[in-house]
């Protein structure tokens, strides 16, 4: 079943994800990072961590277990170590803050490792490790998240989704190196993405409640997704955990709280950044020969059976992302549904600033 969609201009949907996230009481600049970061996921083609988020994130502010209006405090606590508290803001707001300390303690150190606790869901990963390239730097960036899956060997969800990214600034000509990647098979929001509009999920990614394999996303919804790779995805999942939360001092081990269903009291996520500067070992101009000739060679290798182009890690969204950028943001109905609802709720009649430019079926 193919639903309906409607083909939103970027900078229209920027808009008007910002007039929300005003209305919900950010600060305006505030309201413009985040509306920014969701259309940059849907630009990048990640629908599910992009604009149809917003109602959730405005029910969690208006349920006051997410602070609109942070006071993000930095704390230096060795010479290339910093800790964020993100003061239950939106952790976007803490995340890009975060590389920018990071970056920062790199500049002076070689390398700077920040942790970040008293956040929130930080959205798509590549957002901060994308912000540590546009400064030339390398970058990894950890986050935990609510139980999505299991422990390997167990069928109850304890650890996080929770994505890791890493970026490689590219050298002269060719593209930078952009790795974000969820724990689960495929994300849990692209799961709850299926849950909404009814349809299937693959064998593989999950369980129902009860441990059995489902390919009902809704039941795999309430259940839990499983891990790419098996006993080693857990292990990585685990690791998330282990550097994002036990050692900043945020939440851990099973008890972030859950996005959707759970408002009792601030998720308290942790992440952990380290930027690194890209002339440690060998000049800056180097390190960029170096990018340009691996890339070069990755690129010229001989192809696999039904593959046109090989492509670096962060291409695919890139090439998404120009597209869109060009051509617009394919949005559900349903989606456009909810943000006209969530519209009328805080005063915002949404429907008229829409500027349909094609209606596909
Ligand atoms: N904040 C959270 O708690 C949370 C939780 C889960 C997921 N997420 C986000 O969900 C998003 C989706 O994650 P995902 O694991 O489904 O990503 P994915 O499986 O679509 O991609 C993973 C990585 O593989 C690379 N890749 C894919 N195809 C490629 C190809 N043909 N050639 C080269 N590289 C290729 C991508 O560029 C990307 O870096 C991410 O942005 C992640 O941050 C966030």
């Amino acid at each position: 079943m193919t639903e309906k969609q409607m083909i939103i201009d970027p900078g229209t949907l920027t808009n008007i994800a910002a007039q929300l996230f005003e209305a919900g009481g950010l600060r305006k600049e505030d309201a413009a990072v985040v509306a920014h970061d969701l259309v940059a996921a849907n630009l990048r083609g990640l629908d599910s961590h992009g604009a149809s988020r917003i109602p959730m994130y405005l029910e969690r502010i208006k349920r006051k277990v997410v602070n609109p209006q942070p006071n993000i405090t930095v704390q230096n606590v060795f010479p290339a170590v910093s800790l964020v508290d993100g003061d239950d803001g939106m952790g976007f707001l803490a995340g890009h803050r975060a590389m920018e300390e990071a970056v920062s303690l790199a500049e002076k150190n070689g390398i700077g490792l920040v942790g970040v606790r008293r956040s929130t869901h930080y959205g798509m990963a590549a957002l901060y490790v994308k912000d540590a390239i546009k400064k030339g730097y390398l970058s990894f960036a950890y986050t935990n998240s609510s139980p999505a899956l299991p422990v390997w060997g167990s069928r109850t969800a304890f650890l996080g989704a929770s994505p890791f990214a890493a970026g490689v600034p590219g050298g002269k000509e060719e593209v930078p190196y952009v790795l974000d990647m969820a724990m689960t098979v495929i994300a849990r929001g692209k799961i709850r993405l299926a849950a909404t509009h009814g349809e299937p999920i693959l064998p593989g990614l999950a369980l129902d409640k009860d441990g059995a394999p489902t390919t009902d996303a809704a039941k795999a919804f309430e259940g839990v997704c499983l891990p790419f790779g098996g006993a080693k995805g857990s292990a990585l999942a685990m690791l998330m955990d282990l550097l994002a939360g036990v050692l900043t001092g945020a939440n851990y081990g099973g008890d972030v709280k859950s996005l959707y269903f759970d408002h009792s009291e601030p998720q308290n996520v942790g992440h952990l950044f380290i930027a690194i500067r890209p002339d440690l070992f060998v000049s800056k101009d180097e390190f960029d020969d170096r990018m340009d000739t691996f890339v070069k060679r990755a690129k010229a290798l001989p192809k696999a059976q039904g593959f046109e182009e090989i492509l670096i890690p962060g291409e695919p969204e890139e090439k998404t992302a120009a597209k869109r950028l060009d051509t617009g943001i394919p949005l559900t109905e349903e989606v456009i549904k909810t943000l006209q609802e969530t519209g009328l709720e805080y005063g915002i009649d949404i429907s008229s600033q829409l500027n349909e430019i094609a209606l596909n079926s």
